[in-house]
């Protein structure tokens, strides 16, 4: 893929549905008893991913474009799948079904990708072996055996890494339990399991602790109810045109109805903190989560002090490679600590990154922890998208946003794990010299 420098990006963007909503939709509305029907369903191959494992384990899905029916089995009535179930590219599908096939009465496998088989699987397997599900994997890699229980044992369990991947797999699992189901998070993350369950009727208690933490509890004794919803925009997918109109003069974009939801939200909170002017239209609530239209006028206005670390970092995790290339263009540059991770994501983000912005000229340096960019001219490249889709699309825009040369990305057609059609929403709204 060749990525010219632009003059500036305009227009009205639509884009595809949030793919951490859209995975719990099909897997929850999987849980509930009826159909649901599943509207601006992600058209990432991610989503399909999950889709796939449903159907393998018995669960009749339609879908005609973005639109998906469901009809769910029960909780606890999924059916034997007589081979292993591909997760593919997605971490989210792995550990949020492995929750949901600890409570089934069966065994299962898990398999997927090279990538998906190096990413830690440890995380899920000790909460879920706590609950009484027998876990079998090599070095607590993918492919994983999973040894069903039903019902599962009730744990009490602190997160010791701040993944909504992780809280998500226990709560599933917890419908399945014998008792109540409590996760302790002392930083918060994406908050969208806890919103969905209670659509399809689930009592999903919280409680504060301390000034950021939160206890979330759930009682096996519940059954789900079928329940319709529109998957509103992904703001992850978003942030991309957002930072490329905020960095390129003259640009004023709009992109409708996206997931305003605050636990996703720290990147708007951070662009504003850089002086960027960001605008929210239509604001209302959907299926339990907040939406509206952004738009986004040119500039940058302040001179903020470059550092993002901490409890903020969860909220803004997939926006870290982009939020790099906008350090290019900050005065006083950008650096993020507390982001180990990003090396444990779909390729090692850190590395990616500080690599590609290298091979730009840009100035870049490398943390255990995280990266610092210093404001730099970009300048086109051959780059990597390393197979990881938020690389790729990031070094779109780094591409964009360069003074003069092509940028070429290597591997590009990974964009199609989050966002099949990335580089014409982008071609469209492109304006050249
Ligand atoms: C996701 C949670 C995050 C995020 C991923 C999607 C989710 O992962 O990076 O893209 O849908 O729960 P972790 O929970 O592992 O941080």
């Amino acid at each position: 893929m060749l990525i010219r420098p632009a003059k500036c990006v305009r227009g009205e963007i639509a884009l595809p549905g949030d793919k951490s909503i859209s995975h719990r939709a099909a897997i929850i509305a999987a849980m509930a008893e009826g159909e649901s029907r599943i509207d601006n369903f992600a058209t990432s191959a991610d989503c399909a991913a999950t889709l796939e494992c449903l159907r393998e384990l018995g669960v009749s899905i339609r879908q005609k474009a973005a639109t998906v029916w469901v009809d769910g089995v029960g909780k606890s009535g999924f059916g034997v799948s007589d081979k292993p179930l591909d997760c593919g590219n997605s971490g989210t599908t792995m550990r949020l079904m492995a929750g949901v096939l600890a409570g089934q009465n069966f065994d299962s496998v898990l398999t997927g990708d090279d990538s998906l088989q190096r990413r830690p699987m440890g995380r899920i397997m000790e909460p879920l072996s706590k609950m009484g599900a027998e876990i079998e994997s090599a070095n607590g890699r993918a492919p994983i055996k999973i040894h069903g229980v039903n019902p599962l044992g009730s744990i009490s369990y602190e997160l010791p890494v701040a993944s909504a991947q992780i809280k998500s797999c226990i709560l599933l699992a917890g419908l399945n339990g014998n008792g109540e189901t409590t996760v302790i998070e002392p930083i918060p993350t994406r908050d969208h399991t806890e919103r969905m369950l209670r659509w399809f009727g689930v009592d999903v208690r919280e409680a504060s602790i301390g000034d950021t933490g939160k206890r979330i509890c759930l009682s096996g004794d519940t059954r789900l109810t079928a329940a319709d919803m529109t998957v509103p925009s992904d703001i992850s997918a978003a942030a991309f045109f957002l930072i490329a109109a905020c960095c390129l003069e003259d640009s004023d974009i709009t992109v409708r109805n996206v997931g305003l939801n605050s636990t996703r939200g720290a990147v708007i909170d951070i662009l504003r903190r850089f002086g960027a002017d960001i605008r929210f239209e239509n604001q209302g609530e959907q299926n339990n989560e907040p939406v509206g239209d952004v738009r986004v006028i040119a500039g940058l206005t302040a001179r903020t002090e470059p550092l993002i670390k901490g409890d903020v970092i969860a909220n803004l995790i997939d926006e870290l490679p982009i939020l790099a290339i906008l350090g290019t263009q900050l005065e006083k540059g950008l650096e993020v600590r507390d982001a180990a991770e990003l090396r444990v994501k779909e390729t090692d983000r850190i590395a990616a990154i500080v690599e590609n912005l290298r091979r730009m000229g840009a100035e870049a340096e490398e943390f255990e922890d995280g990266f610092k960019v210093r404001k730099s001219k970009l300048t086109g490249a051959r780059v990597e998208s390393f197979g990881d889709h938020r690389i790729a699309m990031a070094f779109a825009v780094a591409g964009l946003l360069a003074d003069k040369g092509e940028t070429e990305i290597i591997g590009a057609e990974c964009v199609d794990v989050s966002f099949p059609g990335f580089f014409e929403t982008l071609q469209d709204a492109v304006v050249y010299e």
